[in-house]
Order: C-alpha cells, then structure tokens, then sequence
C-alpha cells in the first residue's frame, strides 16, 4: 500500500442498525422506500458500475438516485481499476449518499471476468489501493463488502478486512460464502464472529437472515450490531417491522391480507412511475411470485400475475386475490 492511510470517517451504523442489503435487479427506491417505511434503518443501492458513471451512462446514473422520503442509503459501486473507482467515488460524493460501499464480493461471470466483484479477494494489494483511492476522495463514509474468500482453499476475509481497515475503511460487511459457492451452502456465521475478533472498524452481518430467529441468531453468534437482510425482504419487507418488534419486545402478528396486497400494488405504482409501465411489469412479476410465496392455493393467481400484460391488469388480479381469499378465510366462499 502507498504512503499514509487516508483518514477514516465514522460508521454510519452507529448502535443497532437493520437494512436492506445491495441486490442487483432489486433494491431499486421503490424497493427501499417499502423497506424503510417498514423498518429497515439504511439501505444500499444496488452494485454500481465506476465504469459506467465516469462514461456518464444515463442507464448507470440512475441507479445512483434516490427518492424524497428514503431513509439513509449508500451507493455500491464496482470495479477494478483504483482510479476509475475514485473518479466514480468523487461523482457519487456529490449526490450526497450516507454512505459508498466497495463490491468486493459479485461472484458473476461477466463481473469476475473483468476483475472485478469477487476476483478483488484474489489481489488484496489491488483491494487496499481501491480502498484508499475511494477513501481518499470521498466525503462520505466508505464501506467495503466482501466474502469468506475465492474458495475454501483460498480463504481470506481476516486478511481482506485487515487491508480495509487500514485503508481507511469504515465498516466491512462479510457475505460468509466463497465466490466458488455463489449461493449455495449455507452462510458460514463463524466467519464473521472472527472476522469482528480481528478487526476494530464496524463488522456487519450478512447472510441467510429469513425473520426474527435467524436475526437473533446471527447477532448472538457474530456479535455485529448491524445486520444486512437480502433474500429475506424478497416479498416481505415486513421482515424490519418484525425485528424491531422482537427487538422491542412486542408481539409480531405479520402483515395480514389487505396489507399485504396494497403493499404489492403500492410498490407496482412506484415501480411504473420509476422505472415505466413496460420494464415494471416484467420486472413486478418477480416481486409478486414472492409476495405470493407462502400463501395457500394462490397457484392460480401466481400464474396470471406472471404473464400480466399491464400494471393495471396485475392490479385487478391482486384484488380478486384478495377478495377470494378474504371470502374463503371468512367462510363465505
Ligand atoms: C438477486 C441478488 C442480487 C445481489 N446483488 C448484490 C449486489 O449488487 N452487491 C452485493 O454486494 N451483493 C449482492 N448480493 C448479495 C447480497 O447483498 C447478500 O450479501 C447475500 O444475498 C446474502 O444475504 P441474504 O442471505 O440475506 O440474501 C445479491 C444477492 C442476490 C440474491
């Protein structure tokens, strides 16, 4: 590494802190305004590429944005090259984000075969000197993400943490799976507790949150006062309100039916008015498939939601959904 470390500013997950994890292809506002309206505390964007913003692609400058009532956000970007990540950094510091998280932990083919996500586990030299390219010129906070390491045979996250941290890095998140695992496995907590033995900056938990159990679970075992949920808001950003209440010591009944549905249709709304009708219908049908997931006899109503052709008519589907299920939960059906 060069020179002195650049001066690290404080966490932004100050105490006890819950939020949305970045996720490509989902944690867009509309997704992290129902996030945050149900608890979550922070969010980050989804993996931004530093190429893409430098270039000025109008497609890339979008995802940096954010939408009036959204909580604390940080902006993720991804890369390889130190002074393209600063170059990006600089850009995003001036729109204001809590906070810049680094991506050192994409495990996709079209990221990794540029070096970038999870191949920066494989050059921790090259990792500390983006650290410090991105520290170095942001006014914001930086955190970085990272996973257990290429693969069991090349396990590093102590090493990668250590090089952060003494980049000037705020707070490491760790995503306890190899990039040969993506997602398979399940999410190695002990790493994490090690990884905080190990570090003095801000450890947070990430991985296999699903509801409040596994919550309670992984801050016992871990130790982390903030936790990331990612798969686990896919449907249900009720997953927030649910911690809090355990938090709390309240009792969590759920979300019941009507909140549920006009969740899903406030969030297709949002969607149409963010992104357009045309891309918010395809891309709701995940949401729904989700939204959905759990509830008795709805194969029907999955179907047709997925090949809904407008917004309009996905609503329809959702309030007959509703009504259907409120007559036969009733008993008048
Ligand atoms: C669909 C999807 C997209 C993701 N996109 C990103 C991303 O853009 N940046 C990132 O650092 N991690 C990304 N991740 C990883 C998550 O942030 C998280 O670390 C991982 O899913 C484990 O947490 P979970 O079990 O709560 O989902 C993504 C995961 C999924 C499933």
């Amino acid at each position: 590494m060069t020179g002195n470390p650049p001066e690290r500013k404080d966490s932004p997950f100050a105490g006890t802190a819950t939020g949305l994890a970045p996720l490509a292809g989902w944690s867009d506002p509309p997704f992290r305004l129902l996030c945050f309206e149900y608890g979550a505390d922070f969010a980050v964007t989804e993996m931004v590429s530093a190429d893409g913003l430098i270039r000025g692609g109008e497609k890339t400058a979008r995802l940096i944005e954010r939408l009036p009532g959204e909580g604390p956000v940080g902006v993720q970007l991804f890369g390889s090259d130190p002074a393209v990540f600063a170059e990006a950094a600089a850009i995003v510091t001036r729109t204001g984000p809590a906070f810049i998280d680094l991506n050192f932990g994409c495990p996709v083919k079209k990221v990794i075969k540029r070096n970038g996500g999870a191949a920066i586990m494989r050059d921790i030299d090259m990792m500390g000197r983006i650290c410090e390219a991105v520290v170095s010129v942001s006014t914001v906070p930086v955190t970085a993400k990272i996973r257990s390491g290429w693969s069991p045979d090349e396990e590093n996250f102590v090493e990668a943490g250590r090089t952060a941290e003494n980049a000037g890095i705020t707070a490491v998140t760790l995503h306890p799976r190899y990039r040969t695992q993506g997602f398979a496995g399940e999410a190695d907590w002990t790493h994490i507790a090690r990884l905080r033995e190990a570090l003095s900056i801000d450890v947070v938990a990430s991985g296999d949150v699903w509801g409040a159990d596994d919550y309670l679970k992984i801050v016992e075992i871990t130790g982390c006062g903030t936790v990331m949920i990612g798969r686990g808001a896919f449907g249900n950003p009720w997953i927030f309100s649910e911690i809090k209440a355990v938090l709390e010591g309240r009792p969590w009944t759920g979300p019941g039916l009507a909140e549920k549905t006009g969740a899903m249709i406030r969030l297709a709304r949002m969607e149409v008015e963010w992104k357009g009708e045309r891309r918010a219908v395809v891309e709701m049908r995940k949401q729904y498939r989700w939204f959905l997931s759990g509830l008795p006899d709805v194969k029907d109503y999955r179907m047709r939601l997925s090949t809904a052709e407008s917004i309009a008519e996905a609503t329809e589907i959702v309030c007959e959904l509703r009504e259907d299920m409120d007559k036969r939960w009733t008993g008048t059906a």
